[in-house]
């Protein structure tokens, strides 16, 4: 009988130490190591590899890219155009965000090849079945249990030979192999390379569900994300309807994509046209609110930005930023009192990106600096216009990537003119039917100022 080994588990790293301590010295949390034990393995069953020669690259067949549609635009954007079979991904989001949703409504149109298996750990039958009505999700061979074991799944997996498995959620499942309780880090991590394996050498298409902590890591966190071919996290207020689905790792396809959803009460829909949603509702030339486009992946996206300036009650003034970074605003704000003049440092900055976006690219710079300085002077930006270009240290505004796409969005939605950095002129001049629209170079933030207020003051 091998004895069996007890360890302490981290569980929000899942550092290991022989005894229990207080705090973790790898991810330094309180109160977060937990006993868990793990049979010695049986002698004589580690499988021994195959004999594998190397082969030289030129040689090896990598066959055709066998992927399937999962008949969801967004989705199959973020996987890098659709789902690779044989692939274990892994879905996270804060839980009640429409994780189980999105793949219930997938089952409907996904090309799977066969059969879909259904697992969830979270839902009887009836409840999965009362969802699907609601979603209009009818297809014939998609087969539907209620079950936490891995074995039991195993077992049914082997019988049903599906193609397609979705497991609701990773926390839920345990397997025999190992005595800690469900959703431990142990559990989830071996749970998790059991399908690895069974994806590999199967062929099966495996989908998992994983809910994230409140530190917004999938619970068993950094454990997962390294073992999984795809990480897709799903996220957003809950209190709004947009969702916004990202890939954080992908083996397959890039991770800039986006995709974006609505959570409506059929359920999730796509939207395929997101700036015309981010601007709707925006108000009329107000002073503090500015358009920037971004690039999110391939596609570009107009997002408003708004800000508020006012005096400052405190010794310290405060600065707030919602969707964008911190740092770069309050460097923005440096570079506004030093460059420009305004004197901010007895004003309170709030700064806020409609629609719970995040924007971390730097061509959005002149659009914040602007929603600041626009508020501070009460004054309102040009109207129809769409600011891009990155700022630096000594007030210059320099050139951004894929200026045509930017403008060619801004152009689309309807605006009347653009405000560039000089550097990109070059590229923007080559953008076809731009009559009746103004593309504006500024080298500078002080001249993009002169610009955008020239209406005003
Ligand atoms: P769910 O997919 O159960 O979340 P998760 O699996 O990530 O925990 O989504 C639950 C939320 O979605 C719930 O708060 C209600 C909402 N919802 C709708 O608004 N419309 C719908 O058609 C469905 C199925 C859910
Ligand atoms: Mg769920």
């Amino acid at each position: 009988m091998p004895k069996s080994k007890s360890v302490f588990v981290c569980q929000e790293c899942g550092y290991e130490s022989s005894g229990w301590l207080g705090k973790c010295p790898a991810c330094m949390q309180w109160n977060t190591f937990v006993e868990e034990r793990q049979a010695a393995p049986v002698k004589g069953t580690h499988v021994q590899e195959g004999f594998t020669k190397p082969v030289c690259l030129g040689e090896i067949n990598s066959g055709n890219e066998d992927r399937g549609l999962t008949g969801m635009k967004e989705l199959d954007r973020v996987l890098g155009g659709g789902v690779v079979r044989g692939s274990l991904i892994l879905v996270g989001g804060d839980p009640g965000i429409g994780k189980s949703t999105l793949l219930l409504q997938i089952c409907n149109t996904i090309n799977s090849g066969s059969k879909i298996l259904y697992v969830s750990g979270e839902e009887s039958i009836g409840q999965i079945k009362m969802r699907a009505d609601r979603l209009g999700v009818k297809r014939a061979d998609l087969y539907i249990v209620s079950a936490s074991n891995y074995e039991t799944i195993l077992t049914l997996i082997a019988a049903e030979k599906p193609g397609l498995v979705i497991i609701d959620s990773i926390q839920t499942m345990y397997t025999d192999a190992i005595t800690s309780a469900p959703g431990s880090v142990s559990q989830v991590r071996e749970v998790t390379a059991s399908l690895m394996k069974l994806a590999k050498g199967t062929g099966i298409t495996v989908m998992i569900v994983g809910h994230v902590t409140k530190e917004g890591a999938i619970a068993g966190p950094r454990v997962l994300e390294h073992m999984v071919d795809t990480v897709l996290y799903f996220e957003g207020d809950r209190h709004l309807s947009f969702r916004i689905l990202r890939a954080v790792k992908n083996r397959f396809g890039s991770t800039n994509e986006i995709g974006i959803f609505e959570m409506r009460d059929s359920g999730l829909v796509e939207v395929s046209n997101p700036s015309e949603m981010m601007l709707s509702g925006r108000p009329g030339n107000v002073p503090g609110s500015v358009v920037v486009s971004s690039l999110e992946g391939t596609r570009p996206m107009l997002i408003e930005i708004q800000s508020l300036v006012c005096a400052t009650n405190f010794g310290v003034p405060r600065r707030m930023a919602t969707g964008i970074d911190y740092n770069r605003l309050t460097m923005l704000m440096a570079v506004l009192e030093k460059r420009v003049g305004l004197q901010l440092y007895n004003f309170d900055a709030y700064v806020n990106v409609v629609g719970g976006i995040r924007l971390d690219e730097p061509a959005c710079d002149l659009g914040i600096a602007a929603a600041v300085a626009s508020s501070f002077r009460n004054v309102p930006v040009k109207e129809g216009c769409v600011l891009i270009g990155e700022i630096g240290l000594t007030g210059e505004v320099r050139a951004v990537g894929q200026i045509d796409k930017r403008i060619s969005e801004a152009m689309r939605l309807g605006f009347k003119s653009v405000i560039i950095p000089e550097g990109n002129l070059k590229m923007a001049r080559q953008i076809k039917n731009t009559k009746g629209f103004d593309i504006c170079p500024v080298a500078n933030i002080q001249g993009a100022l002169d610009l955008i207020f020239e209406a005003g003051g």
